[in-house]
Parts: structure tokens; sequence; C-alpha cells
């Protein structure tokens, strides 16, 4: 492989950016699949996601380090366009960054300035915003021989000419949108194909991830994830097994789920694409159909297959059967580590259940499971037959409810972990946040509504504060150091609230972690002590990276608060005061620049209008909403931030309710509930917002007489 030759963007337009040798007759990034493999060689660029095919999010840079991360600063800064869940890991080659915000607008950037070189925005309609479960974030592009890809929130795969933004081309990667798909992960170049899946599970689509020629975007292989028509002959050997695992064949009306959203990995030596798959449609198992027995295969699973053919080579699913949207897609991390007393080629995962799993990444085996937080639906894992004991007693929900550890959120989402190979360690953003899971068994499956089709009854929290505090109380984030061969903690860092920051190991002895209450922090990657922090304005949820241009290492994150949690766990968020604000933050040693004020706070609520419904509508109105709008605006009507909190409409907006809920405000990401929800329960639901405004002005007064001298 040839490292040699470093290519200067060809940027006529924008300022000069002399960062490599001479130029050749094409421009852009010239990274391709060996380059990627060969990624220590260069550890001044950053070229994919998880900058290595390990994925293990180590930077080998190490001018900033434990002993001098005191007097980082910020280098520059970008604001992005929308302020909704910033969630991308940058990719720097060659002194240019490229990155994507919320409804995949992709940017490059002058690595060096922060000064835009281009932009490209893929117009995605904003009213697919209501046919995806957690937000309409973007994880980060995919860099390719000149080109860079995006996957669009809609289910498009785009290539853009790396030196100017140009669309080169466009393929649909879902082949029926009749179902709600939708696309939040990174693309990852394997040889001459690029790589996505797309998500959601939660509406009824059938899972799979597809590799395209990156040349053209015609499409290499799919490998799909849950079985097809029970009526017709199985697609490939993979599905024939996975068929037999299903007890019903009702999956097939449903999807099925186990959707690719997020994380792959590859390794270039044994030719294997390992990719995690999602939950089932329902995610109550009875409702969709299956038995108590059944493995529902590939859901919650990670999947191993060869990166020319797409062909199967072996799977290990975490929770058979899974009913608790336990899904397997965080981040998998490949290492070589000592296990034993023998070097073993392995693969990590710190999936939302609770366990920490390392398999043999040749074969699939299980080498271990041990749990890295609190879990109760299963007390082990047997080594011998790769299976959990799951305790029903505890956690089947099927039949009533029950609270859960962990719930749907997870003791570690989609924000990446990383690795270091220096300490051995781990760095897991994990989590706690029980849910109470209840069946909901009158719940009509229609995959064409956007509604959710989960089979559970909302998700809703109780209101009343008293009630609400020991659940909130429930909720922490955790910074965890895990050595995955004793599999234990080595040390952690508490956080008041979930859904903290991906991390990155740099071997500069440093971990560098941004939080939900709006910091961007350094700690020592051995010992865990707190060495810096700077504000974000923000939450921070995305992974950092680092790189280097001109003999300066830089450290960047992508700040910005969204997601799942914040949307719809609003009163367990507490920064629900920190604005989403989304921007690119560059730090350097001795930086100086600075960070613009944060956006304020909401002024306080306009006085609602006098609530004339009685109990029982408002009642009706608080389970039409936790239905239909809590997993946006918040449920039990409290916003985390990002969309607006509905306690506070002004008099104006009250006055066009219906209208708003009818689709006046569709291309700004409001969805349109007309033929969905009925005029007299779009009053049922006004008079309950009307009812929190009130309960929201009480709890107000309470507080300042408490503050009161
Ligand atoms: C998919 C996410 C989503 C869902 C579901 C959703 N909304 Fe919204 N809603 C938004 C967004 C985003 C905005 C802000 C649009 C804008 O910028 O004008 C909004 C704005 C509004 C507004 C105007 C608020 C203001 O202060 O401007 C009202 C009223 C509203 N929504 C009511 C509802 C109701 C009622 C439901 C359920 C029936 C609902 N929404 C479901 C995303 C959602």
């Amino acid at each position: 492989m040839t490292i040699t030759v470093r290519i200067v963007p060809c940027l006529a337009a924008f300022a000069v950016m002399l960062v490599g040798a001479s130029a050749s007759g094409k421009g852009g990034p010239q990274v391709d699949s060996a380059r990627i493999a060969a990624a220590d060689a260069e550890p001044g660029n950053w070229m994919s996601s998880g900058r290595s095919y390990d994925e293990q999010r180590f930077s080998p840079l190490d001018k900033i380090n434990a002993e001098n991360v005191s007097s980082l600063g910020l280098a520059w800064t970008y604001k992005l366009d929308v302020d909704r869940a910033a969630e991308a890991t940058p990719v720097v080659v060659d002194g240019v960054m490229y990155t994507t915000g919320a409804f995949s607008f992709v940017y490059a950037l002058d690595a060096r300035s922060g000064k835009l070189l281009w932009k490209y925005d893929p117009k995605v309609p904003r009213a697919k915003a209501a046919n995806a479960c957690c937000d309409v974030g973007n994880r980060g592009v995919a860099v390719r021989k000149g080109k860079v890809y995006v996957g669009a929130f809609d289910g498009r795969l785009i290539a853009l000419d790396a030196r100017n933004g140009k669309k080169l081309w466009e393929t649909d990667t879902v082949p029926d949108h009749s179902r709600s798909y939708s696309i939040t992960g990174a693309p990852l170049i394997v040889k001459d194909k690029v790589l996505i899946g797309n998500g959601g599970a939660e509406y009824g689509v059938r899972g799979y991830i597809s590799a395209f020629d990156s040349e053209t975007g015609k499409l290499a292989w799919r490998f799909y994830t849950v079985p097809g028509d029970p009526k017709l002959p199985a697609e490939s050997p993979a599905m024939e097994m996975a068929r037999k695992t299903w007890s019903g064949d009702k999956y097939f009306a449903e999807g099925g789920g186990g959707t690719v959203w997020n994380a792959i990995a590859y390794d270039p030596q044994l030719n294997l694409v390992y990719f995690g798959t999602g939950n089932g449609v329902d995610w109550n198992r009875a409702a969709r159909g299956e038995n108590k027995d059944a493995a529902d295969l590939f859901l919650a699973s990670i999947v191993a297959v060869n990166a020319d053919t797409g062909a199967y080579a072996w799977h290990y699913q975490e929770v058979p059967g899974d009913m608790w949207d336990y899904d397997a897609d965080e981040s998998i991390v490949l290492a070589d580590l000592n296990i034993g007393g023998k070097p073993r080629k392995v693969l990590l995962q710190a999936p939302k259940n609770g366990f920490f799993y390392v398999l043999d990444r040749a074969t699939g085996e299980l080498l271990s499971a041990e749990k890295f937080a609190p879990a109760t639906w299963a007390s082990k894992v047997d080594l011998k037959t790769g299976k959990p004991q799951i305790d029903d007693a505890a956690s089947d929900w099927t039949s009533g409810p029950k609270l859960v550890m962990p719930g749907p959120l997870g003791a570690h989402n989609w924000q990446p972990m990383s690795y270091s190979p220096k300490t051995g360690l781990v760095y897991i953003p994990a989590q706690e946040a029980a849910a109470l899971l209840a069946p909901d068994n009158d719940a009509a499956f229609d995959t064409h509504t956007g509604a959710w089709n989960l089979g559970t009854q909302p998700l809703a929290l109780p209101e009343d504060p008293k009630q609400l505090q020991p659940v909130i109380d429930s909720y922490k984030g955790r910074l965890l150091a895990w050595d995955p061969v004793a599999q234990k903690q080595v040390w952690a860092q508490e956080y008041k609230t979930p859904w903290n920051g991906g991390t990155l190991g740099t071997a500069g002895n440093l971990v560098f972690q941004g939080t939900a209450d709006g910091r961007f922090v350094a700690y020592a990657a051995d010992s865990g002590k707190k060495l810096w922090e700077a504000p974000a304005n923000s939450g921070v949820m995305a992974g950092p990276m680092s790189y280097n241009v001109g003999g300066e290492q830089y450290v960047a994150v992508l700040a910005g608060w969204g997601g799942a949690f914040p949307l719809a766990y609003g009163s367990l968020s507490l920064n629900a005061k920190v604005r989403p604000e989304s921007r690119v933050l560059v730090y350097k040693l001795g930086g100086k620049a600075s960070l613009p004020p944060p956006k304020n706070a909401p002024a306080a609520p306009p006085e609602p209008p006098p609530l004339t419904a009685d109990a029982n509508t408002v009642n009706h109105g608080r389970d039409l909403y936790n239905g239909n709008c809590g997993v946006c605006h918040g449920l039990s009507a409290v916003s985390g931030g990002v969309v607006p909190d509905l306690r506070y409409l002004s008099p104006e907006k009250h006055a066009i309710f219906p209208g708003i809920v009818f689709g006046a405000r569709a291309s700004r990401g409001m969805p349109s509930f007309a033929g969905r929800l009925k005029p007299d329960e779009i009053e049922a639901i006004h008079q309950y917002l009307i009812k929190r405004a009130h309960d929201f002005q009480d709890e107000l007064k309470t507080a300042q007489m408490a503050r009161a001298p």
C-alpha cells in the first residue's frame, strides 16, 4: 500500500490548503480500503468513523497528554444548521474534516481553521421525522477515492464529490417506502464497496444491510436479518435457518425487525464484516405471535458475513426471542487480546442488555459474558450453550406490567465506546434506566400509519413531581473503564443523568467524553482522574476524534442534544434547560477561540387558557398524547428541549392548535395527524396539554415559594 502520495484537495474556489505533496489529476481524499486497514501508519488522519476497521476509536497521537491537557482550549467552532441530535464522528483526511449534522447535512471544513469549504443538504422531507423512533441525527460519512458518502435519513445513499460537495450519484437503499425505514448510521467502506443498514423496527420493517459498488451505487449484495415471505422459498441458506426459529408466520406481515441501524466492523485478514441487529416487531413477543421458546433469528444478534459476497459466516444471538428492545446495534470493537494465556482475535460488545460480550471473531464462539451494569432480565450467560439464563419472574411482561432493568434506553446505547490498546481498557458510556413495560393486547398492528408497533402500553412517566422524583433518582450515567479480559470494572465516573457522549482514547493517557449536562471532559485513561473540562453549551452525545494537521494535534467533538432520551423522557432529562445547539467543537493546546454564549433557556411559560374539559376527557387526552406525541414532545408533556415543550404554547398557538396537528408545520418536522386523529381526539389532547400547563404553573409557584426568604 502506498501512502507516500498525499493529494491536495483541488478547491480552487476556496482558500488554499497546502497539507500534502503534489496534486494528481483527481482531487479529494484518496482514501481506500487498504489505507484504512493501515490507519496506524498515518495517525494524523482519521479516515473512517471508528478511525480503523477495528473500530477502537483510539488515537495514537500523544502531543496532547495527561501532563498538558489542562491547557487545552478551543481552536475553532462551527455552527451546524439543524439544532437537533448531533451524533456524527467527523472524518479528517489530509487537512479536511468531513462531518454530518441532523437531517443528514454534510459539511467539509478546513480542519485547521474551521472554514467551510462546502456544504451539502440532501433535502430530506422534514415530515419523514415522524417515521423514525429516535430523532433525525446522522452518525457520519465514509470517504473513498475522492468521494464522500452519506446515508440520508430518508433511505438514500448519496455519493458526493469530495472537492466541492456536488452529488455524483444517489441510490435508494429502501425497496419498499410504504414501510418506515430510515438511516441514521454511518456507511463503512470495505474494499470497493460501501456498506449501510437502516432503522425502523419500531414501525414494522424487515432489517437488512446492503453493500453498494462505491463507484456506481449499484447493489452488490444484501443480507436480510429476518426471514421473508413464508409462502416463497427462503432466499438463502441463512434465511432457511432463520425461518425455523420463528414459531409463527405473522412476522412477515409485520416486517420482523432486526434492523442494522448502527455498528458495522470489518476484519481485512478474515475478510469478514460484522454487524449488530435490533429488536423485533412488535417488542411484545406475544403480540408478534411468537412463543416463548422461539429464538427469532437474527434479532438482537451479532452476524458475520463474507465481505465480498455477503454470505453468512456465523452469528451469535445475545437475546433469543427479544422482547425488551435489547438491540445488539451498539459499538462492535475488534481487538487482539490474550485470553487464558492465548492470543485471540476477539470481538467486544457492550449492548443495551447490560452484558459485556467477548466473542472469538473468527468463529463466533462466546468466550465470556458478564454484567457491566444492573440487568434483571437474565442472571448470567451460560458459556457452554452461549444462552442467557432468562429470569421470567423478573422480566416477562407479556401478561402483566414489570419494571425491567435495563429499559429500552439500554445500559449502553449508540454512543460509541472505545478501546485503548495501551491500557487494555474499554471505555463505555454506560447508564442505568429501568422501564415499566406493560402489554397492550388491543394494539392494532399497522405498518402504514407512522405509529409505533410495540404491543406495549405507552411508556408513560408519572406526572406527579413527588412520584416522578424516585424515577429521576434511579436514572444514572456512568463512564466505565472495563477490563475485557478480567471482565471487571477498573474505574468509573458517575453522572447524574444517562445519555452521555461516546468516548475517545488516546496514546496521551487520555479519555475524552462529552456529557449530557453540557460539558466536554478529559480523564486520565489509566486512573479515571478528571483532568480537564470545558462547557459545550449543549448536551454532548457524539463520539470524539483526534487528528494532526501542520504538526498540531486537535481533538474534535460534535455538541448537540437529541435522540430517544431527550425526545421522549424530557422529565428525566435534567438538562431540559441546556438548549440543543449543534456545533463542531475543536480543541488544541493553548487554543483561544471562544464559544458564543448559550442560547437562553425558554422564558417563563405564558399563562395557559382555562381548562374546560372534565377529568375523563383529560385522561383520554393524556393517553392519546403519550401514544402519539410523547415520543417527540416528551412523555407527560415534559420536553427534553429538542422539540417545543407544549406547556409553553402562546395564546396564538393555542388558537391554531388543530391546524398545527393537521399538518400546518409538516415541512418543519411536525408530522400531520390528518387521518390518524379525529377532531375530538385533538381537542382532548389540547385539553390535557392545558391541564399540564396549569400543573407546571403550580410547580413553578411552589418552587418560587420554597426559594422565598
Ligand atoms: C416526530 C416528532 C413529533 C411528533 C410525533 C409530534 N410533534 Fe409536534 N412538533 C414537532 C416539531 C419538530 C415541532 C416544531 C416545528 C417547528 O419548528 O415549527 C413541533 C411543533 C408542534 C407544535 C407547535 C409548537 C410551537 O410552540 O410552535 C404543536 C402545537 C405540536 N407540535 C403539537 C403536537 C401534537 C399534539 C402531537 C401529537 C398528536 C405532536 N405534536 C406530535 C415534532 C413532533
